[in-house]
């Protein structure tokens, strides 16, 4: 045993009052691929409901749902052409609400995703801008610009879509003439509105308030990076190396405007006419936590998500470089920190942190990548950073099917891809799709459970039956039950409100700290390390003899 040093690192602001988004853990579905109650192979709000109780048991103290508003489900769902209804493929707004109130009668609060920066192109603005004339007030609601060159044939400028391409497509003006150019940032489909005018500004005030009126506890902000594009949209040579969701975002004139924070801001005093801690979620992909506290001053959102720390591989090093500058960039400006490992947007981290090639964010991985993961390597390793992630002060998000331990699908058909990354870049990236296949509820049933029929839209591997939810609640070694107990003690000893006091001297490739009353000890090398005194109240894997084995994490208390 070792006899540890002990260097306390700056709090988050503690919780106060009610203040549930400064510690709660947020469990994101993503609709589609949940649970399926109608049986067209696409999951559903009613099975949503259908499953709080599972929900209730794991022990989450929020949703967040990607999606479900009407949509033509280019980018699956994130492509909104009526930001105040359902789309009948996920219920109607009465499904809704029985959702929302079975939520909150089990004590579970539920935000939902808002998407500001694009609408779909079969939006009612959109269709009304392709109908005007240029230099109308239809086409002043979103991006339309004349091209360049003689005959207007190039783009505007040269910036290109995160999903691959140019960011500009030209439309066919009502006399059969190639006319302008509208700019979308991701799909064609998706055309950017445009926030410099105030007619938007106020629409999406009247969307929060719909969604506010409704009862839901706060929004998750789709690229809250992206509103404010530069004055006169200069042109941008993109990083290659930068990532498909925003990469290294410094000097990206579309990327982290000055001028995006006074949305914020204004949101802020809104979200705060409304009782019960409403809260707002900036997804915001940018190169720092500095960078990032920028969304959450203590006038703008209340959380943005912590994709330095999701980046960061499994090395000791660098995971308390990245908890350190976390909780010191948040703390400065009075937020706490989050912490997410897994999304719809990312290889399912029970599969990237045993990846051996690079892997850019967005690019997925297929039956062609290179580098691809040991599944056992890579499940080992998810266990152990969830448990050392959900030991951290703050608020942690999970993604569904990451509590039961789900890999990235990479063997999918090509024929069966639906990310518009995928046919963007001709096959050159796989994208999204491997994340986002539904997941298993019953290891006997059609579909895993997913579906009464057994239809799924995406299809799941045959692998999936003993990770199915049935099969490993009765498991007390499952990756279920280790997230139950991680989960029922983070709560019961209220870790997110707590601190970060590292522990030094137990080896290069071990992060250790307690918080509270427990002490966290993950192994990110090859060998087995002694661990220091205290009982084992959760670990990734077995514990014998006093010592944690490589690829593994634990939780000790002193009771
Ligand atoms: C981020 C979302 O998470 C992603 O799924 C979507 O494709 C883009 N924003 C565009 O809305």
């Amino acid at each position: 045993m070792t006899s540890p040093e002990t260097d306390l690192v700056d709090a988050p602001v503690a919780a106060t009052g009610s203040e549930w988004w400064r510690t709660a853990v947020i469990y994101q579905i993503y609709p589609r691929s949940f649970s399926d109650s109608s049986g067209d192979g696409i999951g559903d709000l009613p099975g949503i409901t259908s499953r709080l109780d599972d929900l209730e048991t794991l022990g989450v103290d929020a949703l967040w749902l990607s999606p479900f508003q009407r949509s033509p489900q280019k980018d699956a769902g994130y492509d909104v052409s009526d930001y105040c209804d359902v789309d009948p493929l996920f219920g109607t707004l009465a499904d809704f609400d029985d959702m929302l109130a079975g939520a909150h009668s089990r004590g579970i609060r539920v935000i939902v995703d808002l998407v500001p920066n694009h609408s779909s192109d079969q939006h009612v603005w959109f269709q009304e801008a392709l109908a005007a004339a240029p230099g109308s007030p239809e086409r002043a609601r979103y991006l339309f610009r004349e091209g360049r060159g003689l005959d207007g044939d190039v783009p505007p400028n040269n910036w290109e879509s995160v999903f691959g391409g140019p960011a500009w497509s030209r439309v066919v003006e009502a006399d059969g003439s190639l006319g302008q150019w509208y700019l979308h940032l991701f799909d064609s489909t998706q055309p950017d509105f445009d926030w410099s005018n105030p007619v938007v500004r106020e629409e999406f005030r009247r969307i929060l308030r719909f969604w506010l009126d409704r009862g839901v506890d706060g929004f998750r902000v789709d690229v809250a990076h992206g509103l404010v594009k530069a004055e006169g949209l200069p042109d941008h040579t993109p990083d290659p190396e930068g990532g498909s969701m925003g990469g290294d975002a410094a000097d990206v004139p579309y990327w982290g405007q000055e001028g995006v924070h006074e949305v914020y801001r204004d949101w802020h005093e809104l979200v705060a006419e409304y009782e019960g801690d409403r809260a707002l979620c900036a997804e915001a992909w940018l190169p720092t936590p500095e960078r990032t506290a920028l969304w959450v001053r203590p006038d703008e959102m209340h959380q943005a998500f912590n994709f330095s720390y999701l980046e960061t591989p499994w090395d000791a090093a660098s995971l308390r470089d990245v908890v350190t500058s976390s909780l010191r960039a948040y703390g400065a400006v009075g937020a706490p920190s989050t912490w997410v490992l897994s999304n719809h947007d990312v290889v399912r981290h029970a599969s990237r942190l045993a990846l051996t090639a690079e892997n850019p964010q967005g690019h997925g991985i297929g039956p062609n990548s290179p580098g691809k993961p040991v599944a056992e390597l890579g499940l080992r390793r998810a266990r152990a950073a969830t448990t050392l992630m959900l030991a951290l002060p703050g608020s942690a998000y999970l993604y569904q099917g990451e509590e039961l331990g789900l890999p990235e699908v990479i063997e999918l058909d090509d024929h069966v891809r639906q990310d518009p990354t995928w046919f963007r870049t001709g096959g050159e990236r796989y994208g999204r799709d491997g994340c986002r296949v539904p997941i298993p509820w019953s290891s006997d049933a059609p579909a895993y459970g997913f579906s009464p029929t057994g239809d799924s839209w995406l299809p799941q591997p045959a692998e999936w039956a003993v990770l199915a939810r049935d099969a490993q609640l009765a498991d007390e070694a499952s990756t279920l039950s280790l997230y139950r107990s991680l989960l029922a003690s983070r709560r019961a000893r209220h870790l997110g409100a707590g601190a970060v006091e590292w522990i030094e001297g137990l080896g290069d490739d071990v992060v250790a700290f307690r918080n509270g009353t427990v002490t966290v000890v993950a192994n990110t090398g090859s060998t087995a390390v002694a661990l220091p005194d205290g009982i084992v109240i959760a670990s990734s894997a077995p514990v014998l003899g006093g010592t944690l084995p490589a690829d593994a994490a634990v939780w000790l208390a002193d009771d």
